[in-house]
């Protein structure tokens, strides 16, 4: 193991029913001028919108809607959220909703707090918000474990560059997996595919030494696997759903980073994709996982064996890269870029963009160059 220092910032309250237990209590700390973000209405069709409304009015608090918070959230929404958190002078933000609207909040909190450009102060001068408006996040579509993190993947426009940002985490985390059973089937396992992926890049950073993480990380992934295989069987299964919402908030919550370093070199690539795309964050990772692992399968053979035989009974690093493969096509998911149904046709000369444009990682099982990544990029059309 590595040094580590390891702090749990958000509380969580899961099961059904949290908000309604827990949320009037979770904000009562705080000021009564609260921001209530959503994303492109589904929190409206399903209920939710008017239950956590009402549960804050109920608690006092004067409420200011912050809406339309698109997939992929773009950093011109951020400053649109941050010059209204500004005007209502808002001590409280909720995000109610995925890992967008999640993000986007935690980058409101942080640029609703200064006058300087953020993107500009943590890309180019490397330095981090010192102070934030406190929020909090209910979810209602799990994957990408933001409610449990200080990231924030913010689309910048002007700049053709998707990355991550750094920000405070929210103080808690409402889990409900009832107010995911709206979601559709596709966002459900694509998401569910987002965690898988997470657990395997944290798991595949070129570490010297197994590590108590690796076994946490290998049940996660199996974990994700088995509740997966039974939402195919009924997508309705609030069991699963459940068990994919914790495994998603583990994912990302720094608990499987713990005293190693990681990979994340397919969620670089994706990442750009989504600069140059509008395609969804899980099934871009779908697309691009098993041509990535295929690249780098014979730098990493005993770790890929052993996922293999852990997580889909298989005993060579080989046949691991291809029973992922398989379970990408079990579970319906895009396994070529054309099926990812972006507006932009994703042409060879955009994807050499994207290559150029990728962040290269090194501390992966073999750091890339910018036309490898091309060429894996290349095999996935
Ligand atoms: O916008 P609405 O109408 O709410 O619809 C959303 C959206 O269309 C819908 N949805 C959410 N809850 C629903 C629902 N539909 C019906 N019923 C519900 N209960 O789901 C769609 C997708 O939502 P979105 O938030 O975009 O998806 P996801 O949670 O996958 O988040 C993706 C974003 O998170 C970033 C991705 O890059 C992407 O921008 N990530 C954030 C990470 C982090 N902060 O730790 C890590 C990840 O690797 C990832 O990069
Ligand atoms: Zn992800």
């Amino acid at each position: 193991m590595q040094k580590f220092v390891y702090e749990y910032a958000t509380k969580v309250y899961f099961g059904e029913g949290a908000a309604k237990e827990h949320l009037a209590a979770a904000v009562s700390a705080y000021g009564p001028h609260v921001m209530l973000a959503y994303g492109g209405g589904s929190v409206k069709k399903n209920g939710i919108y008017d239950e956590v409304k009402s549960i804050l009015e109920g608690a006092g608090k004067e409420v200011t809607d912050f809406s339309g918070i698109m997939s992929n959230p773009t950093y011109a929404k951020v400053q649109e959220g941050a010059q209204l958190a500004k005007k209502e002078h808002i001590d409280f933000i909720l995000a109610v909703g995925g890992g967008s609207v999640i993000d986007c909040c935690k980058i409101v909190a942080a640029q609703a707090k200064t006058d300087k450009d953020l993107w500009e102060m943590e890309m180019t001068d490397h330095q981090f918000p010192s102070e934030v408006i406190p929020m909090g996040a209910i979810v209602t579509a799990s994957g990408t474990g933001a409610e449990m993190n200080g990231g924030a993947v913010i689309t910048n426009e002007e700049k053709v560059i998707k990355a991550g940002m750094a920000a405070a985490a929210p103080r808690f985390a409402i889990l409900d997996p009832a107010y995911t059973m709206s979601v559709p089937r596709m966002q459900v396992i694509s998401g569910a595919f987002d965690t898988l992926s997470h657990a395997m890049e944290t798991y595949f950073g070129n570490s010297d030494a197994d590590n108590v993480s690796d076994d946490v990380a290998l049940a996660v992934m199996r974990n994700t696997v088995v509740n997966m295989k039974r939402l195919m069987g009924n997508i309705d299964d609030i069991q699963a759903r459940g068990n994919l919402m914790w495994d998603s908030a583990m994912a990302e919550n720094g608990i499987l980073k713990v005293g190693r370093v990681t990979d994340f070199q397919c969620h670089q690539m994706e990442h750009q994709l989504g600069a140059y795309t509008d395609c969804n964050h899980g099934q871009g990772l779908a697309v691009i996982h098993p041509a990535y692992y295929r690249h780098i399968a014979k730098d990493a053979e005993e770790k890929f064996a052993r996922l293999g035989q852990e997580v889909f009974g298989v005993d060579t690093a080989e046949k691991a890269v291809e029973a992922m493969a398989d379970f990408i096509r079990e579970c319906g998911l895009p396994t070529k870029m054309s099926e990812l149904r972006s507006k932009t046709e994703i042409t060879p000369e955009l994807l050499r963009n994207v290559a150029d444009s990728c962040n290269i990682i090194k501390s992966n099982p073999r750091e890339l160059s910018h036309d490898e990544i091309y060429d894996i990029l290349m095999e996935c059309m």
